[in-house]
């Protein structure tokens, strides 16, 4: 190895703290997840292995952050935690006024209610599926600009997660901008694969949207990995420090909701950030029906300290070098055993294509979560769906969509495991693909959760 590449593989931390886990016998999976009604949602925490459910929420807290969480202050107004977080948020971003949210979902459902009217539109890049639920409760629609290249799993683009400057010019053309609530770009682009968003991108869409006075927003819960793939994948940005890239991202926009779940490693939280007064002022009702008093907003000020002091861990180079490098050697292992994978891989998660690993599946058999199925009862590892089931119906309509893609994801919670964990997870997977390769039945839906059926919908083996 070279000393660059010795350099890419240093850990730049270590652990003090340990939480026990363990593997159950093969008879105890196959009967847990038979309960869980092949939901994986429906399973116990205890009966998993690796949980590779969610990156969200799921990260290890650093030295750091604990030493910071004994200074919460925990008054109702005015608290001295909310400072420094709402300080460092908008040292980072350049947002003057940051309101806390209990997580992200509170945050979108708090700017949506000020921002969206019925028959409003907002076109992004393949919202998140809450995002959009808040979006079409609110009484507005989502239209989907990712670039086509976005929905292709084996397209090779370093940014999967652009907007289709195109397809956004028409929709706004359309709908006419007066219809238009907002743009929302989301960083990185979680359905679509975790897959980063170019700054000329971002600088486009934005500079489209100044023309048509349309305000520009970020789902910002990946933004950190966002501007880590712009400093090594975009030209003239490798030689930036980090929180310069993250400077310029949001120099473009008008605001962000954020779940601090992700990037900023916190247990529980979010925010929504403004450039415009006369908005904050409207944000702050909403948030006190909905969240609590705009300076907590459902977040202990314990909580606030520890975001605050994510958002320093998360702008530490190495960390992200770590981080996005321990992703993608999860998928060059998966590569590796034939097994494919969404191209290139994404910053928080590798996502396997279902369709093609279970190419003798039907389509509307949700293969992908069949695969989530069998990875927990091969080897106790719990993924997630991100496809036919999570998309769900039309609103309109009441017709299944058929998305683009049909995938599983296994999400990496940060500074959490280590490379054996992640190298026993390649095995599961490949002795999945070896066992399972002329499958030709998948799952049904057995009770559809109505509205979002992602969470608790059951299945059966067709
Ligand atoms: N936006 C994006 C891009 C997300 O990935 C999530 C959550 C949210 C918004 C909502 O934030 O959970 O704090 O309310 N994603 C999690 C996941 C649940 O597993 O990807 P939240």
């Amino acid at each position: 190895m070279s000393e660059r590449e010795r350099a890419r593989t240093v850990v730049p931390f270590r652990a003090k703290v340990v939480e026990p886990i363990r593997l159950l016998s093969r008879e105890e999976r196959r009967s847990r997840m038979e309960a869980a009604g092949l939901c994986l949602f429906a399973l116990k925490g205890d009966d998993v292995y690796v949980d590779l459910l969610t990156d969200s929420g799921t990260g290890s807290l650093s030295t750091q952050q604990l030493g910071a969480m004994m200074m919460g202050d925990e008054s109702y107004a005015g608290s001295r935690s909310f400072d420094k977080m709402a300080g460092n948020f908008t040292a980072l971003s350049g947002l003057p006024y940051v309101i806390p949210s209990h997580q992200g979902r509170g945050a979108e459902k708090v700017l949506n209610s000020v921002l969206v009217r019925k028959h409003s539109v907002v076109p992004g890049n393949s919202h998140f599926d809450t995002t959009k639920a808040h979006i079409e409760f609110a009484g507005g629609r989502c239209v989907d600009c990712t670039i086509s290249a976005g929905l292709d799993s084996g397209a090779a683009h370093p940014f999967k997660g652009n907007l289709d400057v195109g397809k956004l010019r028409e929709t706004i053309a359309h709908f006419g901008p007066r219809n238009v609530a907002y743009v929302l770009i989301t960083i990185t682009c979680n359905s679509g694969g975790g897959q980063p968003v170019s700054m000329e991108n971002i600088r486009e869409v934005s500079a489209h949207c100044r023309e048509q006075g349309i305000a520009v927003f970020f789902d910002a819960a990946r933004f950190a990995e966002n501007a880590w793939f712009i400093k090594e994948r975009e030209a003239g940005y490798a030689d930036k420090h980090v929180r310069e890239i993250v400077r310029e991202m949001f120099s473009y926009v008008d605001g962000c909701t954020m779940s601090s779940k992700k990037d900023a490693i916190v247990p529980m939280g979010g925010l929504i950030a403004v450039r415009d007064a006369g908005l904050f002022e409207q944000l702050k009702t909403p948030t006190i029906l909905f969240e609590g008093f705009y300076t907590y907003g459902g977040m202990s000020g314990m909580m606030m300290e520890a975001l605050a002091q994510g958002l320093e861990d998360v702008m530490q180079e190495d960390y992200l070098r770590h981080r996005i490098g321990q992703v993608a050697r999860l998928g060059a292992g998966l590569r590796a055993a034939g097994v494919p994978i969404v191209e290139p891989v994404g910053g928080h998660a590798v996502f396997i294509d279902g369709r093609r690993f279970y190419p003798g599946v039907p389509e509307d058999e949700f293969p992908a979560q069949l695969l989530c199925v069998e990875m927990y009862k091969e080897g106790g590892v719990r993924t997630c769906e991100i496809g036919a089931n999570l998309i769900g119906r039309d609103p309109d309509t009441g017709e299944n969509i058929r998305p683009a893609l049909d995938l599983t994801r296994l999400a990496i919670p940060r500074r959490a495991y280590f490379q054996e964990h992640l190298d026993y997870v390649v095995d599961v997977v490949a002795t999945v693909h070896e066992e399972q390769k002329g499958r030709t039945r998948g799952l049904a839906l057995l009770h559809e959760a109505p509205g979002i059926r992602h969470f608790s919908s059951t299945f059966r083996y067709l």
